[in-house]
Parts: structure tokens; sequence; C-alpha cells
């Protein structure tokens, strides 16, 4: 049987969180990963575009021969899902329905409330996707926009202490208001590709407000539920030597994807090519 070939998609490098998951679960499996960079960031638009830009990427990585789309970015599955997957005649997975139940699988082990705080780009939490989707699963959940914190992950204030304590103060801000509003939350969601870079930032900042929560990453839980999927048995584990393949298009700077993607992805990104969408 021919190994499956998986469209990642996302607004930008951000994506790449997820495909550094789909590859520790699926190592076999040929890859096509599209950031659309030049029209980042999604996460500030209106619906319209984020669905315009969505379905002209989804239907690129359909051309290319992608089996299955994994939407790796919150902001694009949680305005866009339904008409990709009317638009396309591949499955498509979305970030929303895996994190909120790996929110739900966090929760079930305690005796704690079911209450998840969910943090997000603005258009993510305007539409109230991940509300809908944990309310569901019986969770109630604050959801609250961050807007500061792509760009911040971007400029790489993530390291150096001058630039990083920067980043820990916008953290723990939009973390106490958060928790003002959620005392009880049990559990921190990452609904937006770039926060899983904030991750040990969040930690310690929870430890200092004195508030632990479990962290829940909703690129890792998309992964998992990609993996599950039938079909997938065959490239799950990495045979000796055995290359992984990945394909990556970008639509704007190749010399930033490559920069910037090595540190989303954890390992240098090369090769990559540029595509012209439009407008
Ligand atoms: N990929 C977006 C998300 O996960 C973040 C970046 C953007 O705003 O485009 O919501």
């Amino acid at each position: 049987m021919s190994k499956p070939t998986i469209g990642v998609f996302d607004s930008g490098f951000g994506g790449l969180t997820v495909l550094h998951s789909l590859l520790k679960l699926l190592p076999r499996a040929r890859y096509v990963y599209l950031g659309d960079t030049a029209r980042l960031p999604y996460g500030s638009k209106s619906r319209q575009t984020i669905v315009r830009y969505a379905l002209e990427s989804a239907r690129f990585l359909e051309q290319q021969g992608a089996d299955h789309l994994v939407v790796a970015c919150n902001t694009a599955t949680a305005l866009a899902l339904d008409e990709m997957r009317v638009a396309l005649s591949i499955p498509v997975t979305g970030v929303i329905e895996p994190g909120a139940r790996a929110v739900r699988d966090t929760l079930a082990t305690g005796k704690d409330d079911k209450t998840a705080v969910v943090l997000a780009t603005s258009a993510t939490v305007q539409s109230h996707a991940y509300r809908r989707e944990l309310g569901l699963l019986g969770i109630e959940a604050t959801e609250k926009a961050c807007p500061l914190l792509v760009p911040l992950v971007e400029e790489g204030w993530l390291t150096d202490p001058a630039h990083v304590s920067v980043t820990s103060e916008v953290l723990r801000l939009y973390l106490l208001e958060a928790l003002a509003e959620a005392p009880r939350a049990r559990a921190l969601l990452l609904g937006c590709t770039h926060y899983p870079l904030l991750r040990g930032l969040m930690e310690t900042t929870l430890t200092t407000l004195k508030h632990p929560m479990s962290i829940v990453d909703s690129a890792e839980a998309t992964a998992q539920a990609v993996a599950a999927l039938p079909g997938m048995e065959d490239v799950r584990l990495q045979a000796a030597g055995a290359e992984t393949e990945t394909v990556f298009y970008a639509t704007d700077s190749i010399e930033k994807f490559e920069r910037l993607g090595s540190v989303f992805l954890g390992r240098p990104v090369s090769g990559v090519k540029l595509l012209d969408l439009g407008g």
C-alpha cells in the first residue's frame, strides 16, 4: 500500500508545531506543508477573509495529492472548517475537536470543576468555537484573546533575559485576567499554534500566580487524532534509516520561513518553495 500524503495547512509557521507532533507519531507518512505567510496573521481578520484564504490553501494541498488535510491553524479551524469540509473531497481534521477532547480527558482524572481557560487569537475567541466544542463535552470555558503573544513569539522574545521578561509580563497579565473570570479553572488549553513555544513560560507564570493547571496542547492532541485514523497504521513506525518526506510551501519570504520555521519545527527547514495564492 502506498503511504498516505498528509497536507498540513497554517497561516504561517505556527502549524509546524502540529507537524512536529505528527512527525513523532507518523514518521513514515509523506507531508506537504503550506504556510500562508504572505497573508499572516489570520487571527485579526474577518470571517469572510479567513474563509477565502483557507479555501485557497486547502484546495492547493488537495491538488498536491493530499489524501488527508490537517488544518493546523486554530483560527482557520474556528472560522472555516465547515467550508473546507464541503469544498474538499478528502477528510479534513481541525485542531479544535481534538483539543477539546484532550481537555475533557485531562479533567476527567480529577474531582475538580469542569472549567477550562482557552487562550487564542481574537478571531478564534470571537467565533466561540472552543466554547461551543467544550460545552458539548460538559466543560465550561473562559476564552481569552491574547493578540500580543503571536508577535512576541515570532520576534523570538523567548529566551534571553531582557526580552523574555517582557513576554513573561504580557503572559502574566493575560493569565491574571482570564483567571479573574475563571478562578476554579484546572485546565489551560493552548488554542493557537504559537503557544506551545510558550509552554515553559506558562508553567512558570502559573506557579508564580499560585494557580497550577494542566496545560493542554491542541497540536499534540490533533496529531494523536490523525494517527488514530484508519489507513495510518503502516506509517506509524519509523523503519531503520527511513527518511521522512516533507515538502514545504510558503507564500512569502523563503528565507524567513526557513529561519523561523526551524524554531517551530525543532529541526532545520530547507528547500521551501515559494507559492503565489494571489492577494
Ligand atoms: N495560526 C494562527 C492560530 O493558530 C496564529 C497566527 C495567525 O493569527 O495567523 O490561530
